[in-house]
């Protein structure tokens, strides 16, 4: 069976405020027509909303894992069918991701690497969180950035895969906006 998300998650400043943070980064340093894949929707779906209120025109695709918060995209663009015109969001596992279908991106935000990758995963082949990163990584446009979030309670997993990318030279360390750890990718 597939390692999906049998839960849900609302905004929560508090506990996990990455989706604000990277909104906030977004329209601080007034980032427009931009290519963003990120990394858990949560059933706000608050990226490609602020995204699309703020006028910045990112194209912004979304990948969740949880058949609730893919119901609430659904039912969000069903309500209100200018949203689908920069957000698109779909329901699967990150972890079978096939950069054939990625398109060149400015920012991939990882922020919820290592907390939900299981011996599941591995039960149908699928890729480790360090081979998910690095195909992310090979889609980035030159200077382009990998985004992850200092208060994941598997920041250890994303720090590796940083240490990684490091060591490849393929990208390099781009200091951090709020919550967020940001590497940049060379050029
Ligand atoms: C704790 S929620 C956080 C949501 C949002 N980023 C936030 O901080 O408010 C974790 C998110 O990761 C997603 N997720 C979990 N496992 C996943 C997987 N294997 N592939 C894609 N998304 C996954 C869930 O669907 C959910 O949107």
């Amino acid at each position: 069976m597939l390692n999906y998300w049998n839960s849900t998650w609302s905004l929560d400043e508090k506990q996990c405020p990455c989706d604000i943070h990277l909104c906030d980064y977004l329209e601080e340093k007034q980032f427009r027509n931009k290519t963003i894949f990120h990394f858990g929707t949560g059933n706000h779906h608050i990226l490609g909303l602020r995204n699309a209120k703020s006028g910045l025109n990112n194209a912004v695709l979304g990948i969740t894992a949880s058949p609730d918060e893919y119901q609430a995209y659904i039912k969000l663009l069903i309500e209100n069918p200018t949203l689908g015109a920069t957000y698109k969001a779909y329901f699967g596992d990150i972890y079978q991701l096939d950069a054939r279908l990625l398109p060149d991106l400015d920012f991939a935000s990882l922020f919820h690497v290592g907390e939900y990758r299981t011996e599941h995963n591995d039960k149908y082949g699928a890729l480790t969180d360090t081979q998910m990163i690095m195909l992310c990584a090979s889609r980035l446009k030159p200077g382009g950035e990998i985004l992850f979030y200092t208060g994941s309670f598997a920041y250890d997993k994303s720090f590796e895969a940083g240490a990684e990318m490091l060591r490849s030279q393929a990208l390099v360390e781009a200091g951090e906006y709020k919550s967020l750890k940001i590497f940049r990718k060379k050029g």
